[in-house]
């Protein structure tokens, strides 16, 4: 699922369509990410130049260069409150994945190897974001 913090063109295309895609941000694609999110009337596959890829059970395209790609159906659209049950102007979609899209080359033993797909996160403030790499890797086995 995703927030949208107003009634973006996003969630009212998922409202319209019942449908969306979650597409995973490597680092080589950091900048048309970015890109992509004006709030100008523009496709921003265009804009931003990204290419598309058809999905298979939705209508919805897929980002090609992503590694990793889900095709989801809107499950849920929950218009978010405050604790006194005040509109919060912000609405959280939920989608169940119904495909999934994934680089063989990043499965090792059957395990996705996340580091090699160098995805990238916020890292708060408005313009730090933070790669990850094998070199912050650490395992831990839970207990009982
Ligand atoms: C890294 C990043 C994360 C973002 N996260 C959100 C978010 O969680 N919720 C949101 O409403 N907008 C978020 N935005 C802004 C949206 O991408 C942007 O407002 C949206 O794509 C506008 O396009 P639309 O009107 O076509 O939906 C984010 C932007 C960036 C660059």
């Amino acid at each position: 699922g995703f927030s949208s913090n107003s009634w973006k063109d996003t969630v009212a295309n998922c409202r319209a369509t019942g449908e969306f895609t979650w597409n995973l941000v490597t680092r080589s694609l950091a900048e048309a990410m970015n890109a992509s999110s004006t709030t100008a009337e523009v496709d921003e596959f265009d804009a931003a130049g990204v290419e598309v890829a058809e999905s298979v059970e939705i209508a919805a395209p897929r980002v090609a260069a992503s590694p990793a790609t889900f095709e989801c159906r809107v499950t849920q659209i929950i218009d978010l409150r405050s604790a006194t049950g005040e509109a919060s102007g912000s609405w959280f979609t939920v989608g169940e994945v119904v495909g999934v899209h994934l680089d063989e080359s990043l499965l090792v033993d059957g395990i996705v190897d996340t580091a090699a797909a160098e995805p990238v996160l916020r890292g708060g403030g408005p313009t730090t974001y933070f790669g990850i790499s094998a070199d912050q890797r650490f395992d831990m086995r839970r207990p009982g």
